[in-house]
């Protein structure tokens, strides 16, 4: 693709190659673990953008995250990174760090991304939203899946499309590192942000089935929904399966698409005739790492040449979806190892 504009599966994706007249965007990474080292990575490898350094109290992870871009600094506290005049930060640490730091960027007139979940509680990231809108920062946040190119695909696949319901499955064996949150807000809000994508409606309607049957937080979550507009939804997620998958399935009036995110296929069937006949085909897919169009149309955003692809009130509202899944805990819902029965 010759570098100015062109289409990302999808999206429409001015390249970040800066033209002669546009300057380089200085560009920092705050938390350095698993997120923030693929974030610095990709950055330092963005044409049009220097990262200027990473902050992480864990100086080791830090100066290994920085070390992938030339001249990078390494911090142990952010406001040092804020303080080099950065234009624009990918906020990586944990969870709960999102909203204060986010704000300290706002304050401070800084473009950002923030890692999903956006915030903790939906009231801290309403309030990441309110003041990135006053001080007019742009603010974006990091759901990544948007940009998978196997998902991108299927939405492409649905355009024009009546769609009735889809089916996702996310289930994997439990991460390494134990996280403080549970498959919901860890696993399951990505595929909230698809379904609100997919369908371009808002989720209406929350029936959660939720369990933990070995970690302190939920592990095993089946969850059904209703968009406003009147699609039916479903999310299968746990931690307890020896192997990763992803899955989705998506049935419309006319067509059934069904992606393998893991291999990136996706296949529709379509042309359903009366006598049970159909038509197959592979859709083709692209492959582009997620996490740098992602973080190129971050780039465009800072730029003013695009909206940014996920906006804080579409990471608000995935949240609080994921939260009004939490809420409201079935009767049925055990803590603890269960016994083996016999
Ligand atoms: N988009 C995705 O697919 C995806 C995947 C995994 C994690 N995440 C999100 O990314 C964020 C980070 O997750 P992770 O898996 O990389 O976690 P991690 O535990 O691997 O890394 C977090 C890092 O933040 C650092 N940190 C702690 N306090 C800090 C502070 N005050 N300032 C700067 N850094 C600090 C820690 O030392 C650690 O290095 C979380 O919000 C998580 O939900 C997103």
């Amino acid at each position: 693709m010759p570098h100015g504009q062109g289409t990302f599966e999808g999206f429409t994706v001015a390249s970040s190659k800066s033209s002669a007249s546009e300057r380089i965007l200085r560009v920092g990474v705050i938390g350095a673990g698993v997120m923030g080292r693929n974030h610095a990575r990709v950055l330092s490898e963005l044409p049009g953008v220097e990262l200027v350094g990473v902050a992480d109290p864990d100086a080791g992870r830090a100066a290994q995250a920085a070390g992938q871009a030339e001249g990078a600094e390494v911090f142990s506290d952010h406001k040092e990174l804020i303080a080099r005049k950065v234009d624009a930060v990918v906020v990586a640490a944990p969870t709960p760090l999102h909203h204060q730091i986010s704000l300290e960027l706002i304050d401070a007139g800084v473009a950002l991304l923030v890692e999903k979940p956006i915030a903790t509680t939906v009231e801290q990231g309403r309030e990441i939203v309110t003041a990135a809108a006053r001080n007019g920062v742009t603010l974006a946040v990091g759901h990544v899946e948007r940009f998978n190119p196997a998902v991108q695909a299927v939405k492409q696949a649905l355009a024009g499309e009546e769609i009735l319901s889809i089916g996702i499955t996310r289930v994997g064996p439990f991460p390494p590192r134990m996280s403080d949150v549970g498959v919901v807000i860890d696993l399951a809000v990505h595929d909230i942000d698809l379904i609100r994508w997919f369908t371009e409606s808002e989720i209406a309607e929350v029936q959660p089935q939720i369990s933990s049957v070995i970690a302190e937080r939920e592990d095993i979550a089946l969850l059904q929904f209703r968009t406003a507009n009147g699609v039916l939804a479903h999310i299968n997620t746990n931690w307890l399966t020896p192997f990763k998958a992803r899955t989705v399935q998506v049935a419309t009036r006319d067509k059934y698409v069904m992606a393998d995110l893991l291999t990136r296929t996706v296949t529709e069937c379509f042309g359903f005739q009366k006598d049970g006949s159909y038509g197959m085909r592979h859709l083709s897919v692209g492959h582009t790492e997620p996490l740098r169009a992602e973080l190129m149309a971050f780039v465009d955003a800072v730029r003013g040449v695009k909206q940014p692809a996920v906006t804080g009130e579409e990471g608000v509202a995935s949240l609080e979806i994921a939260i009004r899944c939490l809420a409201d805990p079935h009767p049925a819902f055990r803590r603890g190892p269960r016994k083996i029965a016999g």
